[in-house]
């Protein structure tokens, strides 16, 4: 076999593995961390409006802190979900295809855990193909982050021909005020000090 024929075969094998995906319906789908486009041969995402949404308990988030983030079905909808894969990316552009942080508390009887980018946690899909109008999941902010403001993006699954890719959530800003408290209060304190010993 010719170098250029084995390459190619290399590639036809690459990409058969890559079209995998959401094909099971156990939701192990590790190796679409980044594009989050399930392999459902021959069908494409769909460019309709699709008829569910991806919302967050919160608008802002501090390092460490809690948000429940919500994908259903919109009011009225008779639509459903078979599956789905969510994780949360930061907007900073050099960094999109980066889950952060990670989710809490994932229920395995409902949920698989993913741990794309080597974040343990930090992607969740379904464990079975039940039909779903709402899930709820629990997302853990990284203590130390500078990942400045967040969204949830979500690909979500009707069935094998009809899926939505990453549906965004609203941005999550990095709320600051904690910090700036802390700093605030420090430089009270320091005042206050002066003033004591000025007038001791
Ligand atoms: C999910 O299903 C696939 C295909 O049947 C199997 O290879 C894989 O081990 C399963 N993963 C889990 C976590 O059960
Ligand atoms: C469902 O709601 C989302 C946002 O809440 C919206 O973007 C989308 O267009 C709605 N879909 C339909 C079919 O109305
Ligand atoms: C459904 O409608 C109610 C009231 O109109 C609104 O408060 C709620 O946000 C809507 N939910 C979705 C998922 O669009
Ligand atoms: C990831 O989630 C699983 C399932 O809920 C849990 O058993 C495990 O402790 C979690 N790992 C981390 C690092 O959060
Ligand atoms: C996990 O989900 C199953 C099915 O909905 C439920 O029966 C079980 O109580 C849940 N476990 C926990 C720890 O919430
Ligand atoms: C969600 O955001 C990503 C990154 O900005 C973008 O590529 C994608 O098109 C967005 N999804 C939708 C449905 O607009």
């Amino acid at each position: 076999m010719s170098p250029s024929a084995f390459l190619s075969l290399f590639a036809v094998l690459c990409m058969c593995g890559v079209q995998q995906c959401l094909c099971f319906p156990n939701g192990s789908v590790a190796y679409s961390c980044a594009h989050m486009i399930p392999g459902h041969p021959p069908y494409k995402p769909s460019n309709s409006n699709p008829p569910f949404t991806v919302s967050t308990s919160r608008a802002t988030y501090r390092p460490g802190g809690v948000i429940t983030v919500t994908l259903e079905v919109n009011n009225s909808s008779s639509s459903y979900f078979e599956g789905f894969l969510l994780q949360a990316r930061s907007k900073d552009e050099n960094a999109l295809l980066w889950p952060v942080g990670k989710f809490t508390n994932i229920n395995t009887t409902m949920f698989t855990a993913l741990h794309c980018k080597d974040i343990k946690n930090s992607t969740v899909s379904q464990a079975t193909g039940a039909k779903k109008k709402k899930v709820e999941l629990t997302w853990e902010a990284p203590s130390n982050s500078n990942h400045g403001d967040i969204y949830f993006s979500a690909t979500l699954v009707q069935d094998y021909r009809t899926f939505w890719v990453q549906l965004n959530s609203s941005s999550v800003r990095r709320d600051t005020s904690s910090a700036t408290g802390v700093i605030s209060s420090s430089v009270f304190l320091f005042i206050s000090l002066l003033i004591l010993i000025a007038f001791s």
